[in-house]
């Protein structure tokens, strides 16, 4: 069992993520099932492994925590079946596949305002300007939050952001700390006023979303209050509305940031999207693949198992590296390269299993609505310094900063 002792590798230093292709080639290859002593790790980075890990949830919890430096903070990422799924089935009624798809026309005037902003410039920063754009709207106009609480939700996601690889006691946690208590004081005033009036917002259908226990009760009482135990309850939602800030909005962002990266490294690939639009919907999960925007989550093992040969204890921790896990060669011809038609694309940056991201559906469209305005109207936009990506220290998601990107004005 390759560890520490044959190549030191430490899985949270946020370094090894800025260039971290050559080890986790090395881990797929030498050391499929890595251990990493001092942060008290396993570590999977094959596909065939993350895979099982996601599928497995009886025999790898996300209760004990996703995140290795974070405790536990009981939103719907780190719950266990079957309170898991009986939130989601709730929260689920807030993102249905009808309700994404209508997003569709004003996603679109959304990106195209944008572009109509810059347009003459030739120079933008990319990050800043248009990728976090687009995400941080949609999702607080989805949650009903009002646009000027809307410019703290960039500071308030990117702080809580920054907390996740910090160390204990740093003044990265304490700003962290700071921004969900602001976050917190704007929901629980929302929370209340949703409950009296219904809004069609994602927090007025949250509030009056019930199980079929809870309606039942509901019905039989005959109370009309529209809220009971088959409800979320108020902490249930906010820690919800928590996971939704910094899930809808850094891990889009990243994706548009490393489509633009794609298309700059491989003029090749957009020039045949240029050709033909139609490969669009191809070339969306290929951008989500290629660029990986969260690149680890954890669980804790729950019945003593052996993963290649190893045994692993009840209460050992393990990291799966989805990056890795989407560059395997074992599962994917040509994984470093950017080709826009790949199919099948079996790619895992939104997980699987039970806990497979809710938001995946709109956060294809947002990719393919973005890049669908900036090649019909930018052809050539593209970054200006393609190499060097400004990153910033997460361990969570990609965390690319900012990116000048220069095109022909028009
Ligand atoms: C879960 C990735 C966009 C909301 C997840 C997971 C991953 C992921 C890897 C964990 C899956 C697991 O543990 O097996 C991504 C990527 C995105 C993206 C790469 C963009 C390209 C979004 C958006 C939203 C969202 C836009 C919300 C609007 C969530 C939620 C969960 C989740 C609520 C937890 C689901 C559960 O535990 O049942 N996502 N996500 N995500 N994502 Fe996303």
């Amino acid at each position: 069992m390759p560890s520490s002792t044959d190549r030191a590798i430490d899985i949270l230093d946020p370094a090894l993520y800025d260039d971290p292709w050559s080890t986790y080639r090395w881990l797929r290859d030498e050391a499929p099932l890595y251990r990493d002593e001092p942060n008290d790790l396993w570590v999977v980075s094959r596909h065939a492994d993350v895979f099982e890990v996601s599928r497995r949830s009886d025999l790898w919890s996300a209760a004990q925590g996703v995140r290795p430096k974070v405790a536990a903070d009981m939103s719907l990422i780190a719950l266990d079946d079957p309170e898991h799924t009986r939130q989601r089935r709730l929260i689920n009624r807030g993102f249905t596949p009808r309700r994404v798809r209508e997003l569709t026309p004003h996603i679109r005037e959304l990106a195209d305002s944008i572009i109509d902003e810059v347009q003459e410039r030739g120079e933008i920063d990319f990050v800043e300007e248009m990728a976090a754009h687009v995400p941080l709207i949609i999702i607080s106009e989805m949650m009903g939050l009002d646009p000027e609480t809307r410019d703290r939700m960039y500071r308030w996601s990117d702080a809580m952001m920054a907390g996740d690889g910090a160390d204990p006691g740093g003044p990265e946690l304490d700003a962290a700390a700071v921004a969900f208590g602001e976050f917190a004081e704007v929901c629980m005033e929302l929370i209340p006023q949703r409950r009296e009036q219904a809004t069609d917002d994602i927090i007025g259908i949250l509030t009056r979303a019930f199980d079929e226990g809870g309606l039942e009760k509901e019905l039989k009482s005959g109370d009309p209050a529209l809220y009971g135990d088959g409800a979320l309850q108020d902490d249930e939602l906010l820690m919800f509305l928590t996971l939704l800030l910094v899930a809808g909005n850094e891990t889009t962002r990243n994706a548009i940031s490393g489509g633009l990266l794609a298309l700059t490294r491989f003029p090749d690939q957009r020039q045949r999207l240029l050709d033909d639009p139609g490969l669009m919907d191809l070339a969306v999960d290929e951008i989500i693949r290629w660029t990986t925007p969260v690149m680890t989550f954890m669980r804790t093992c729950t019945t003593a198992h052996e993963v290649h040969g190893q045994r692993i204890e009840v209460g050992d921790r393990i990291l799966m590296l989805y990056q890795s896990a989407n560059r395997d060669d074992r599962v994917f011809e040509r994984p470093d390269d950017f080709v826009v038609d790949r199919s099948p694309n079996n790619h895992l940056a939104f997980g699987a299993g039970t806990h497979y991201c809710l938001g995946a559906n709109l956060a294809r469209l947002e990719v393919k609505v973005v890049f669908e305005q900036l090649l019909s109207r930018l052809g050539d936009i593209r970054a200006a310094e393609p190499g060097k990506v400004h990153r910033n220290r997460s361990t969570l998601v990609l965390g690319i900063e900012s990116l000048p990107a220069v095109f022909t004005p028009v």
